[in-house]
């Protein structure tokens, strides 16, 4: 099961398509995308729509793309968005919404579980004064990628939502792993998307899919994104070849992620009891494990991953002791214990 003789732990982005998938590019009836013509993006697009409770969709390269044409079409250049301040939007897109959009992110904390406090959201907001920016749009991340894969609640997101819509704000949410949170809190992935004016999920991590996301809104939302892709070069063309791996993610790799959040518990409760690693265990939410070296290690994060990787386990160093394992289709549950193994063994070494 492993990927190139590895237990991959780094992340669920490199996870390689099924042979179903495969087979569904292979045989993908396709057409021009951009004169709306491939049956299999148009397909997709519609079940994704559906699944979200959202009008329509629009397929994307990915999930960068799919936020930067969400933040380009609720908001002009000069506007201001808030954003937490360890989002994946605000630290890891290149700075795309003012290097491209020109929109002014204005960062608030992010909790440990991922929220972001309402009453610093409205700490921020922008009265009316020809000095300031506009306010005009909030964007929330589920599951939340640097606080652990924690997931984010139907409630909280309502909440939000009401909030945003009562001051004219627009709710984008970062949904790139927005199943494991369904799936997570057992609910339907609706109620955590619903109410949100835009969402982009991805197909090209825990679902499998070799490319792609997709930005889901209202009609009139999407017709106005389909400008934004296509000013960034984002139009496809048989780009139905990689839809149909998207529908098969869709159909058949949702509920198996409750396998990769058994092992993540798993991953985290096998690292817990190796002395030398220090794992906070109420962040365990979906399928990532965030942990640490205690202070008295002699070597830092690079180093444990080097000596991961010496046993055939690849792990990701996020910061000087912090280090990232996710668990996904291409690891098993034997494999789980295996990694636990070798990286009881790194730490003694
Ligand atoms: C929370 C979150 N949002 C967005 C993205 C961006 O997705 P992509 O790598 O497809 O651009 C990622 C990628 O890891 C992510 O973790």
């Amino acid at each position: 099961m492993s990927l190139n003789n590895y237990i991959d732990l780094r992340s669920d982005t490199l996870t390689i398509p099924t042979s179903t998938m495969r087979e569904a590019m292979a045989n993908a009836i396709v057409g021009d995308d951009v004169f709306g013509e491939d049956p299999t993006i148009n397909k997709l697009q519609e079940m994704a729509a559906e699944r979200v409770g959202q009008e329509a969709g629009l397929f994307v390269s990915s999930g960068t793309m799919g936020n930067l044409v969400a933040m380009l079409t609720h908001c002009q250049r000069g506007d201001e968005m808030i954003v937490g301040d360890q989002a994946h939007i605000y630290i890891y897109e290149a700075g795309s919404s003012a290097a491209v959009g020109g929109i002014h992110p204005r960062s608030v904390p992010n909790q440990a579980d991922g929220t972001l406090k309402i009453e610093d959201i409205k700490a921020v907001i922008r009265s009316q004064d020809d000095h300031f920016p506009i306010t005009r749009l909030i964007t929330l991340e589920n599951t939340h990628n640097r606080m652990g894969g924690t997931v984010l609640t139907p409630a909280y997101t309502r909440a939000v939502a009401e909030f945003a819509h009562g001051h004219a704000i627009k709710l984008h949410i970062d949904g790139a792993r927005i199943f494991n949170a369904a799936v997570a809190l057992n609910v339907d992935v609706k109620q955590l998307t619903q109410d949100a004016d835009s969402v982009t999920f991805c197909l090209s991590k825990g679902l499998g899919a070799p490319v792609g996301s997709v930005l889901c809104g209202s009609r009139e939302f999407i017709r106005l994104a389909r400008r934004r892709r296509k000013m960034i070069g984002g139009g496809m063309r048989q780009g139905g070849i990689l839809a149909a791996a998207g529908i098969v993610a869709l159909e058949q790799m949702v509920d198996r992620l409750r396998e990769d959040h058994a092992n993540a518990c798993l991953l985290a409760e096998g690292i817990a009891g190796i002395p030398g690693l220090r794992v906070n265990i109420a962040t365990v939410q979906s399928n990532m494990v965030y942990f640490e070296l205690e202070p008295d290690v002699p070597f830092d994060a690079t180093e444990l991953c080097r000596r991961a990787g010496q046993h055939r386990v690849k792990v990701l160093p996020t910061g000087p002791r912090r280090i990232r394992a996710v668990t996904h289709c291409w690891v098993t549950r034997e494999e789980i214990a295996e990694a636990v193994q070798a990286l009881g063994q790194c730490v003694n070494e």
